[in-house]
């Protein structure tokens, strides 16, 4: 039997099939390479030592997908695919909301079509919108999101729930993912974004390998500990063995109601802190100046991590020097990503 990864090329996916493979799991990798390459394969099969079975098509492509299905013996799916840039989807909607949601529906389909009736899913933290307290517990209200993206996440959620209702058989974990940065430990694979970086990490690691002149800080006026934006970064190995865990819960499990559950460290640190952290970890001095606020930023965003703690038994384990440390093995390895 085989765990199906849709969208398993990407930053978190190759990180998660290096995760199954030491845990046992087989798999079989599905991307249409719209935001990776096919070199994160090459990488994460030198690093298994092993050949990944890897077929290249679109989550909107039905007929691929049963074919797929008939060829392949898939009894779960890890469900990655799918477009996530806040600013894009906000200037592209119909999109993201053509890619996230009717990929997944037609996903879905297919699955339900072939009985195959297990499925982790991508969520995120920003389907909390802007929380009125932290840590965020995973029973805090969602849906007051401010983007296509996060509606497109909070719109799934709601599928999946829905899903279940109509046939109970189905087991279903949705993992709402804080802030997934750094790298595998060997340097080789990492995040690769297209043109200039919207996230903090790959920014500072820009940064500090010379690609970026400075930083901007987006806003210092905050009711932070710093006047910066406070969020719950989390190594990207951790949250890539939190879906394992997820996977042996489904298994684990007779009938289930879906699980919801917040993958993060619980931890929140502030822009000026990661940026301190990495100047450390990579020795290198980061400019910085301080601008505007971003619109649609929140001041504080981290996870209660104890649901997870208790359900899966998972918990991040790395540290924010470490999350730098291998940001800077890899951006410094490869200062153009993968080359594409
Ligand atoms: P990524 O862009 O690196 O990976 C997504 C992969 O899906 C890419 O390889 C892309 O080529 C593929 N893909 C996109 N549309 C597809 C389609 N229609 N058919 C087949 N493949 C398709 O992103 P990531 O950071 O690895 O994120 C993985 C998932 O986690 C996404 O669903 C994302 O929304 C979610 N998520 C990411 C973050 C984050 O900060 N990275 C935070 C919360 C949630
Ligand atoms: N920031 C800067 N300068 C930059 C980039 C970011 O100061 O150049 C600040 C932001 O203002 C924020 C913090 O760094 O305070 C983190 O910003 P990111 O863009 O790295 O991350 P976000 O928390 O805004 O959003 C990310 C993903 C979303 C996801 C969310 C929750 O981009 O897709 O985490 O999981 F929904």
């Amino acid at each position: 039997m085989k765990i199906l990864i849709t969208g398993g090329a990407g930053y978190i996916g190759s990180h998660t099939l290096i995760e199954l493979y030491n845990s046992g799991y087989n798999f079989i990798v599905y991307d249409n390479l719209l935001n990776s390459s096919k070199e994160a394969i090459k990488r994460v099969e030198k690093i298994i030592n092993k050949d990944i079975i890897f077929i290249e098509g679109d989550i909107r492509d039905t007929l691929k997908l049963k074919e797929l299905f008939s060829k392949y013996s898939i009894d779960s799916v890890i469900h990655f695919a799918g477009l996530k840039s806040v600013a894009e989807s906000v200037s592209n909607p119909l999109e993201y909301y053509d890619n996230n949601i009717l990929g997944t529906l037609n996903l879905l389909k297919v699955m339900k079509e072939f009985n195959c009736k297990k499925i982790v899913f991508s969520s995120s933290a920003t389907v909390y919108g802007d929380p009125a307290t932290t840590p965020i517990l995973e029973n805090f209200p969602v849906g007051g999101t401010t983007n296509p993206y996060g509606t497109s996440k909070y719109m799934i959620e709601r599928i999946l729930e829905d899903l279940y209702i109509s046939d109970n058989s189905f087991k279903i974990a949705i993992l709402r993912y804080f802030n997934p940065v750094g790298a595998h430990e060997s340097g080789a694979l990492g995040e690769d974004p297209n043109g200039i970086p919207n996230n903090l990490m790959p920014f500072i690691a820009q940064t500090a390998v010379g690609k970026r002149e400075y930083l901007s800080v987006f806003g210092s006026d905050y009711d932070t500990h710093d006047g910066t934006g406070v969020r719950d970064y989390i190594h990207v190995v951790d949250l890539a063995y939190g879906h394992v865990k997820a996977i042996d819960y489904l298994n684990n499990s007779n009938k289930i109601k879906p699980l919801i559950v917040n993958l993060g460290t619980g931890i929140g640190y502030s822009v000026l802190d990661v940026l301190k952290a990495f100047e450390k970890a990579s020795g290198k001095r980061i400019p910085y100046k301080i601008v505007d606020r971003r619109v649609g930023d929140i001041a504080k965003c981290y996870a209660d991590t104890s649901y997870a703690k208790e359900v899966l038994g998972w918990k991040a384990k790395k540290t924010l020097a470490q999350m730098c440390e291998d940001s800077w093995k890899w951006q410094s390895n490869n200062p153009d990503g993968y080359g594409i």
